[in-house]
């Protein structure tokens, strides 16, 4: 059987460690990095993994917020919304991670677009 998305993306480890270098990426990052400031690191990290495992097929529950209310007086635009993806996939191409597996999980992020943006 062909392995789930969480499998390609490493499991429990592997999302874990994406999740936390792609956080650190968007602090380090001149266009979206503001928006960090004044958040809770650890805690921002954790929701992202447990977020990305519970969607892409991982045991995990999410207990965050919904996409709307946790972008919710940010009025995310566009620019800000391409500089995440390109966190994200520089990170998932650091971590070796195949081509079509890069692709699923931007698809992803372009299917959560409309919840994020301009909330
Ligand atoms: C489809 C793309 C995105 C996804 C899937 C996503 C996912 C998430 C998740 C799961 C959380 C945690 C929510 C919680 O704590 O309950 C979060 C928080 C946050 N997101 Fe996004 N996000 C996306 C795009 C963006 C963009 C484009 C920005 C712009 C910079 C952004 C900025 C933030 C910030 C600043 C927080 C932390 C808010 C806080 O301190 O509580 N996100 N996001």
């Amino acid at each position: 059987m062909a392995q789930s998305l969480y499998e390609r993306l490493g499991g429990e480890a592997g999302l874990r460690a994406i999740a936390s270098e792609a956080v650190d990426a968007h602090r380090a990052n001149p266009i979206i990095g503001p928006r960090f400031k004044a958040t809770d690191v650890a805690t921002v990290k954790e929701r992202a993994f447990e977020f990305f495992a519970a969607g892409s097929g991982g045991p995990q529950a999410y207990t965050g917020l919904s996409m709307p209310d946790a972008h919710s007086g940010m009025n995310i635009d566009e620019r800000e919304f391409v500089a995440t993806c390109d966190d994200v996939l520089a990170v998932l191409q650091a971590r070796g991670i195949d081509a079509a597996t890069q692709g699923e999980v931007l698809g992803i992020f372009f299917a959560l677009k409309p919840q994020v943006l301009h909330q």
